[in-house]
């Protein structure tokens, strides 16, 4: 949802701006822009459709000198992706620019208020128009840049995180967030801005997480000047950054995504570690330790989630459920923040998101918390805004994740929620300790079962051979590998842009069955014990209707496999663990689809990483 980048110090700000618009790419990348103030204070502003490489080619011949800069990568909400709707946009002075990372959801009253007052506007953006009333708000109240965002601000409903220059005013940048992310890296006698904090790494490691509704001004040479909109002056809270350069880098993949699939050995280990103690046969989450109480008394676990953090929360809901005997409503953020909810107090609201950042899922969790509800929090960015608004939480400690289909993301959300539902099981005694014994020992096996996994799909290629042109395809599981063939298709659907749906196997005889003919590529996920042999007559059914079968099975599988085109096996494992390992060739096989259709995996069309509106 855009990216933005800011940089003020002794350096040329240009290589530090397009560097960070690199990192920050997996945002949004419809149309890139820079702004740039020289020495002669002329504000030279570059702007272009297309990705941060089309901006550079586009800057070749141009003056791209200055220490001061502000930089952003779009994903359209306002207009059309175009070179004038790209940002950064510019006041009617020609004084101001800036760059805008959300939505103002009431830009076109203000901007009906602006042009009776005699403003045009060029592009169709909602930023534009923010621009505009700000040096409005400057000229009319004779105030300083700092002074009229922050009263400007009052006046905006919606989303934004914001940076600013100023002609003449070469030492100073100024910038604001309410909803989308923005953090500011402090270096010697420097300073960034960005989105998250990947453009920062390797520059500095001291950074600010800028809180909604606050307004800094970056001025070199002095400490950072943060208020609130209301007026309020704030210390700035300094800390430690705890990323690397290495985390950020592709690492001799070809795509990130690539590169985030073969992580997962090791990020579910990550995700596990000093919280699964398998000597000890238990396991502690320090993040809800002080919680632990709400949610054994729990009247009701809601989750709330988006996307592949939603399918993660359907594998959540299964296992807590059936470990902890506690009852689990799983809700699209989107829905549940318009439909009035029944929440109680003594219910605990668990969001689930990768990047911490979500919209949707950030307005349930107001919610939640409106209704009085303990609200935890699953995440995976550090510092982010919903790690930062729920009562405690658990972070999955995968890494960044850049690619931006999600999957080590979704594995970690996964053993997050398994830890989760065993933990609650200890302390409520819903299972007995020598089966609690069983699923933590099977647990910690889980990292190196990944390994295998991956290992073993080589034959996926083949399939994706077959698969490439196909025009649908249909995904099937049972239980918790329902979540898993939903998973499957979204991946399938988000990078290859095949359209693929994902079912309760047994829910096919009710209609999808009507698609079933020998171009249909049914994708069984058969690795369940307890429904086996339901499942087996499943695919007897797409078998005898010329389907052509491809299952995930478990190693030693006689019955789905003599059945199937193709097999990909999974080692043995507690059947309720299947979605940790049955994932991994599904989202290969999504992979090198997309491949070999000439996709970009790591950006696809019309998605973006981070979805910071509605
Ligand atoms: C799918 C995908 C999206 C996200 C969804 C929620 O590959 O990436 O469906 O899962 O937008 O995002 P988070 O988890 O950041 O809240």
């Amino acid at each position: 949802m855009c990216g933005i980048v800011a940089y003020i110090g002794k350096r040329d700000a240009y290589p530090i701006l397009i560097n960070g618009l690199k990192r920050l790419e997996y945002r949004g990348y419809d149309s890139a822009g820079v702004a740039l103030l020289n020495d002669n204070d002329e504000l030279n502003i570059y702007k272009t459709k297309g990705k941060v490489s089309d901006l550079e080619s586009f800057t070749n011949d141009k003056d791209i000198n200055g220490h001061i800069g502000i930089a952003h990568t779009r994903w359209a909400t306002h207009g059309e992706p175009n070179d004038i709707n790209a940002h950064p946009h510019i006041s009617r002075s020609g004084n101001i620019a800036l760059i805008h990372n959300g939505i103002i959801e009431n830009y076109l009253t203000i901007k009906k208020e602006l042009q009776n007052r005699g403003y045009e506007f060029k592009s169709s953006t909602d930023t534009e128009v923010l621009v505009n009333l700000i040096e409005d708000v400057q000229l009319t109240q004779k105030v300083d840049l700092f002074e009229a965002t922050r009263i400007a601000l009052n006046h905006v409903n919606g989303a934004y995180a914001i940076v600013l220059i100023e002609k003449g005013h070469p030492d100073t940048l100024i910038a604001a967030r309410k909803g989308s992310p923005m953090v500011i890296g402090i270096g010697g006698d420097e300073f960034f801005i960005a989105s998250d904090a990947t453009p920062i790494v390797g520059m500095t490691s001291r950074v600010v997480y800028i809180e909604n509704e606050e307004v800094v001004k970056v001025r070199l040479g002095e400490e950072l000047h943060l208020k609130t909109i209301d007026d309020v002056e704030m210390t700035p809270y300094i800390q430690e950054l705890q990323l690397n350069l290495e985390s950020i880098e592709k690492g001799g993949f070809d795509h990130f995504m690539l590169k985030e699939i073969y992580e997962q050995p090791t990020t579910v280990r990550d995700t596990m570690r000093g919280r699964l103690h398998a000597d000890l046969g238990k396991i502690t989450l320090g993040g809800i330790f002080d919680y632990e109480k709400k949610i054994l008394n729990a009247r009701n676990i809601i989750i709330v989630a988006c996307g592949t953090s939603w399918h993660a929360a359907l594998v959540g809901s299964y296992l807590i459920e059936l470990y902890a005997g506690i009852r689990v409503k799983v809700e699209y953020a989107s829905e549940f923040r318009y439909r009035t909810p029944v929440i109680f107090p003594d219910d605990v609201v668990i969001a689930i998101s990768q990047s911490g950042e979500t919209a949707d899922t950030l307005a349930a969790i107001e919610i939640a918390k409106d209704k009085g509800a303990t609200v935890l929090g699953i995440c995976n960015v550090i510092g982010s805004s919903i790690s930062r608004v729920t009562d405690a939480g658990i972070y999955t400690h995968a890494g960044p994740e850049i690619g931006v289909a999600s999957t080590k993301a979704f594995t970690a959300q996964v053993a997050v929620l398994t830890m989760l539902a065993i933990h609650i099981a200890e302390l409520n005694g819903h299972l007995p300790k020598s089966r609690i014994m069983e699923l933590i020992h099977e647990l910690d096996l889980i990292p190196q079962k990944i390994q295998t996994t991956l290992e073993r799909s080589d034959i996926v290629k083949d399939i994706a051979e077959e698969m490439k042109d196909c025009h649908n395809a249909i995904y099937l599981g049972r239980l918790q590998n329902y979540p898993v063939a939903l998973e499957g298709a979204l991946k399938l659907k988000e990078i290859s842009y095949i359209h693929a749906e994902g079912y309760p196997a047994a829910e096919m005889k009710h209609g999808p069955i009507a698609l079933i003919d020998n171009d249909m590529p049914v994708i069984f996920i058969a690795t369940n014990k307890s429904t086996y042999e339901k499942v087996v007559s499943n695919v007897q059914e797409v078998k005898a209707r010329h389907g052509k079968i491809i299952s995930v099975v478990t190693e030693g599988d006689i019955l789905v496999k003599e059945m199937s085109d193709y097999v990909i096996e999974i080692p043995d494992t507690e059947c309720t663990y299947a979605p940790l390992l049955a994932t991994i060739p599904l989202q290969l096989l999504a992979y090198h689809i997309a491949v070999k259709r000439g996709c970009n995996v790591d950006q696809p069309r019309n998605l973006a990483k981070s979805v910071t509106v509605e």
